[in-house]
């Protein structure tokens, strides 16, 4: 398993290197990433190279037995090159020039950055491309990271106008498709077409919005495609990725993540104070990162110490790197890489701490990271490159979430945390979920969940159409088929384009605020029980061919579905007409998950704060128990089990303690099944 640091040799003296090489090695590190920021130690002045540096830590990395993933420095023009091109700075929407002093300050959508990218990335290449002891490339480095995507600057606004003439071809095409008659809007030619930056009132026209997010989202996948094509020329046995940030929603990732090879995430659970960090959050980006490309992933920087710019926020306690690092295995990380190695003396970054403190001398972190990587070295060969053997599919829309994030239509909502909702409860519940893309191959699945479908893309409805026809479940929920892709509302009647799937009609709606709630029952008439109830927003839902599973217990809709179930085909389709509280999603989710027959993992039960995940080979499963609490838990075991790390046969009650955790094994009784319990030999 590559297991690795984040390092930063042009931070330190070179008779530094040898120290930390060997050191190194003795906690395990195999793989680091270097050079991701360093252009102005590459290219001190424009046209002037120095690789000796990079030749000399390669080569000493080499000697130590220790892989490089070479980032590309794009992220951090230097300033002879920023004085050279002043107009490259990337704009806010207020037209101000996001100046240097941070990083990132660039324009995707410059041409002739574009160019100087694809040079330095082209030397690189050229040196380094067919080194023995290079065994990735990462592009650049967060794409979007403190908000750089959304550029507002004159290249843009010329850019904004290509890509739509492409997308419409005629200026009247898109007129009729925003709707630009509304407040005297009407373009008649390309050049006029405007960003949508400041104006009296934060409100632009949705449609010319929403291609505005899309645009800029495809900036950023052309600007990576220039360094793309220049690696796949000149490195072409050598696997590119980019590391991507799971919530971060402003570029499309399942778009970036089409020509590379592998993804990789950046992983930081706790950027709080004295808080405990909820570990539902990693465990939801490393799955949206794993159903980026469908395949194991690496976690490119796994948070190692307290995180800090101007603040200091919490220090990891003995325990967590190593649960934190279990739980992205767990989900599918076959490489773990922490971020960042020694804690640098310099810099907006002189808090962020890393695996060894600022005085380099081995400690507490480094220790644990030690001991994690021994104990993955002799049990991962088991699992690489296995999944989790996910029966249930979350769809995850950059679309949806773009159109929700500009009219969120409830006061406080998002599309992201809407989203959470239904993980959390298969979280809870201990069933594994990928997240994957609307146009992702559905038949693996036996329960599709599409939350905030508005756009209704023909391609989508389509394929969910035949997969509930196929035999499959399917959930929807509130607001879905209310828009077409242009971001238009639709004028058919909600929902739309899948009135026929849902077999229902919306007839009334209406918003709710963040502390309001309805109550919902789950038999007609009766009193809701305690908690149960829907949030956020209600529909009002005449049937047409479904049957109602739950109806609204309170306000002029009482009596009213509150949610749906309508046979379809071979399978059915819920409607949710509002959001469930935990307590109403509890109780639906388990009747639509036995009908999917999706099942959780079984065979171990455990008290809340307590993860259950696994990967599974199909034949084998391994069972990762992490143990998120403060306090030690208690686990009972249906029957005995293997357990891994320690290596012994469990049985009955098993104590974990606090950050603890323990890896099952037991084979698998078929393909796609719940398993056997059966015991496998200790390691
Ligand atoms: C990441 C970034 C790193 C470093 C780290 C700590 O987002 O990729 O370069 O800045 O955060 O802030």
């Amino acid at each position: 398993m590559l297991y690795g640091a984040c390092y930063y040799p042009e931070h330190w003296p070179r008779e530094r290197w040898p120290i930390d090489a060997a050191l190194m090695r003795e906690a395990g590190i195999n793989v680091v990433r270097i050079a991701e920021f360093a252009w102005s130690k590459m290219e001190p002045r424009a046209g002037e190279y120095d690789w000796s540096w990079l030749d000399e830590i390669i080569g000493l990395l080499e000697a130590h037995g220790i892989k490089a993933v070479l980032g590309t420095p794009t992220a951090t023009p230097p300033k002879w090159l920023m004085d050279r091109h002043p107009d490259l700075y990337m704009r806010d929407a207020q037209g101000h020039a996001r100046g240097f002093g941070n990083r990132r300050h660039y324009c995707y959508n410059h041409a002739r950055y574009r160019q100087l990218a694809a040079g330095i990335v082209e030397r690189m290449a050229q040196r380094y491309g067919r080194h023995a002891n290079v065994v990735a490339w990462q592009i650049d480095n967060e794409f979007g990271c403190t908000d750089t995507v959304r550029c507002y600057c004159d290249n843009c606004r010329e850019a904004f106008q290509r890509w739509l003439q492409r997308k419409y071809g005629d200026v009247g095409k898109l007129n009729e498709a925003w709707g630009t008659v509304f407040w005297s809007h009407i373009y008649n030619s390309w050049d006029e077409v405007v960003l949508p930056s400041y104006t009296v009132f934060p409100m632009h026209n949705p449609g010319l919005h929403l291609d505005y997010l899309r645009f800029a989202s495809d900036a950023v996948a052309e600007f990576q495609q220039v360094q793309v094509d220049v690696l796949r020329h000149l490195s072409p046995d050598k696997p590119i990725t980019h590391n991507f940030m799971g919530y971060f929603a402003e570029v499309d990732a399942y778009r970036l993540a089409e020509p590379l090879d592998f993804a990789s995430w950046d992983n930081y659970p706790n950027l709080h104070f004295d808080k405990k960090a909820d570990p539902l959050n990693s465990a939801v980006q490393h799955d949206m990162t794993w159903g980026l490309k469908r395949q194991p992933f690496w976690v490119m920087e796994q948070q190692s110490g307290s995180p800090g710019g101007n603040f200091i926020f919490a220090m990891p306690k003995p325990g967590e790197l190593r649960r934190w690092t279990y739980q992205a295995v767990a989900h599918g990380a076959d490489a773990i890489v922490y971020f960042r190695w020694r804690t640098c003396l310099f810099g907006a970054e002189q808090y962020w701490h890393g695996l060894l403190p600022h005085d380099g001398l081995p400690g507490r972190r480094y220790e644990e990271a030690k001991r994690t990587g021994e104990e993955l070295q002799r049990l991962s060969g088991r699992w690489l490159g296995a999944g989790a053997g996910a029966e249930v599919a979350v769809i995850r829309s950059y679309d949806n979430e773009w159109a929700m994030d500009i009219q969120p239509q409830s006061f406080g909502h998002s599309y992201m945390a809407h989203f959470k909702t239904y993980c959390r409860y298969f979280y809870d519940r201990h069933i594994p979920v990928e997240i994957v893309s609307a146009d992702a191959p559905l038949e693996r699945y036996r329960l599709v969940v599409v939350p905030h479908d508005l756009l209704t893309h023909p391609a989508s409805v389509q394929a969910l159409h035949e997969y509930a026809a196929a035999g499959g479940i399917v959930v929807l929920d509130f607001r879905a088929g209310i828009k077409r892709p242009d971001n238009r509302m639709e004028e058919r009647t909600i929902p739309g384009a899948y009135r026929d799937l849902l077999g229902i009609r919306v007839t009334d709606y209406g918003s709710l605020r963040q502390e309001d709630s309805r109550a919902v029952t789950l038999t007609k008439g009766a009193p809701a029980k305690e908690g149960q109830g829907g949030r956020i927003w209600y529909d009002v839902v005449e049937l047409e061919g479904a049957e109602a599973m739950a109806w609204y217990a309170a306000d002029y809709f009482a009596d009213t579905p509150a949610v749906t179930r309508h046979a379809y085909g071979g399978g059915a389709a819920y409607y949710l007409a509002t959001e469930p509280t935990p307590a109403l999603m509890d109780a639906l989710m388990e009747r639509i998950c036995a009908e999917a027959g999706v099942g959780a993992i079984t065979g171990i039960s455990a008290p809340p704060g307590v993860e259950i995940a696994r990967r599974t080979d199909g034949h084998t499963e391994y069972i990762f128990v992490i143990n998120h609490a403060e306090e030690p838990a208690e686990l009972r075991l249906d029957k005995p089990l293997s357990e891994l790390i320690e290596g012994f046969v469990a049985e009955g009650e098993v104590q974990l303690e606090a950050n603890g955790v323990r890896v099952f094994e037991r084979a698998r009784k078929q393909e796609g099944r719940a398993a056997e319990d059966s015991v496998t030999a200790p390691a």
